[in-house]
């Protein structure tokens, strides 16, 4: 049948193509695969929030759609909860609950764009940001995470929608200042476009400091929308918990794309959510400095070998140049597969020119087992 031509172009999902390299592998048991492919938290909810979840599934009202913004009493406890963690935030008018921070990604693009729209974002980018892109028709430019604000600026045409930035970042760790969130707000106001945040780690930042002060401003709802994973603050990947933030008006406009493709975020994740933010502030903040403790020790290791350059680094992720530079990084990471048994995801997923990368998601690795994980990459430095 005939068929949309928009796809043929798009990458494949970088995850599920490491992952078919492992398919029907067997790894001996005193040389295990070590996994640093996906960044999803090793440890379970809080029992606490299974208890709490396993209560409201015996009550019929579990089993039915809510409103397609989520429950109000839930939205109020996500409002609450944003109030501790940035001192200001948004009031649940602003809030729409979501399938994962993924499905509030498709929706401020919805609500921004339309195809043949440009929306500038991060080198290295989050693959899925990109591919969601161009399955819409929506044009990414990318500029260095790093770069200053003029560069943003340059990047802006008649085009351009918005400044997409993800914080910390994915594939890096690294986090933008609150100094440069305020300078590419004020970008962003200058040419009547929107910055849109990607906050899916803020859980993690090494700081109990608000990532930003954006939300203190009485104008934020005119140029800023936000959204965060509630999957990596409570460990909840599975159950697609996320949010979008944004001008109550905007809300409203998501709701006809909310309601036309999902509806709404399932209740039993509605319930884990108002769960995780009224009660796991402490258990939060506990998972955040065992994250920083694997983060210390891991680079620390790493700096010990000399082969693989370590670049940067944060929450729950490496970024490193490895020593091949015959290879792509798919090839290399190929290689880390059949030489050391890690699995890790090639540089060029994350935007061009990338192919001397690696991304490492040692988030994933016990504290215990990261001094086994980094000799892998000594043991292959002795060989190359
Ligand atoms: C930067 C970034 N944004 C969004 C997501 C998607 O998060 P969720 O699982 O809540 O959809 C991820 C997941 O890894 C991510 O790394």
């Amino acid at each position: 049948m005939k068929r949309s031509p928009r796809l043929d172009t798009v990458t494949f999902p970088p995850i599920t193509e490491v992952k078919s390299w492992l398919t029907g592998r067997e790894f001996p048991a005193d040389k295990p695969l070590v996994d640093l492919c996906q960044a999803i938290p090793d440890y379970a909810p809080h029992p606490d929030l299974i208890a709490h979840v396993q209560q409201h599934m015996t009550a019929p009202t579990c089993a039915v759609y809510s409103p397609d913004e989520g429950l109000p009493e839930v939205r109020d406890s996500v409002s609450r909860w944003y109030q501790r963690r940035y001192g200001h935030g948004p009031n649940p008018a602003q809030i729409c609950l979501t399938i994962g921070a993924s499905q509030a990604f498709w929706l401020s693009m919805l609500l921004l764009c339309q195809a043949g729209d440009e929306v500038i974002i991060q080198l290295p980018a989050y693959f899925d940001h990109p591919m969601g892109m161009e399955a819409l028709g929506i044009v990414p430019r990318y500029v260095a995470f790093d770069a200053d604000v003029e560069a943003f600026e340059t990047a802006i045409n008649e085009r351009t929608r918005a400044i997409l930035m993800v914080t910390p970042s994915n594939p890096t760790g690294a986090i933008l200042t609150p100094e440069k969130i305020d300078a590419l707000y004020a970008l962003a106001q200058r040419h009547d476009i929107a910055l849109v945040l990607d906050e899916t780690y803020h859980a993690f930042v090494p700081s109990s400091q608000a990532p930003h002060q954006l939300f203190s401003r009485d104008d934020w709802p005119e140029n800023l929308i936000h959204f965060a994973s509630f999957g990596k603050t409570f460990a909840l990947t599975g159950y697609r918990a996320g949010c979008l933030v944004a001008d109550e008006g905007l809300i409203r406009q998501a709701l006809k794309v909310q309601d036309s493709m999902v509806v709404c975020q399932p209740r039993v994740t509605q319930y884990a959510v108002a769960y995780g933010c009224d009660h796991l502030d402490d258990w939060v903040a506990e998972n955040n400095r065992m994250m920083q403790q694997r983060h210390d020790l891991f680079c620390q290791l790493f700096s010990e070998q000399n082969a693989f350059e370590l670049c940067a680094s944060g929450a729950f992720f490496a970024w490193v140049r490895h020593p091949w530079p015959q290879l792509s990084g798919r090839q290399a990471a190929r290689r880390l597969v059949e030489e050391a048994h890690v699995s890790c995801l090639p540089g060029e997923v994350f935007g061009p020119g990338l192919e001397g990368y690696l991304r490492l998601a040692f988030g994933n690795v016990r504290l215990e087992q990261i001094p086994m994980a980094v000799d892998r990459f000594k043991q292959l430095d002795s060989r190359s």
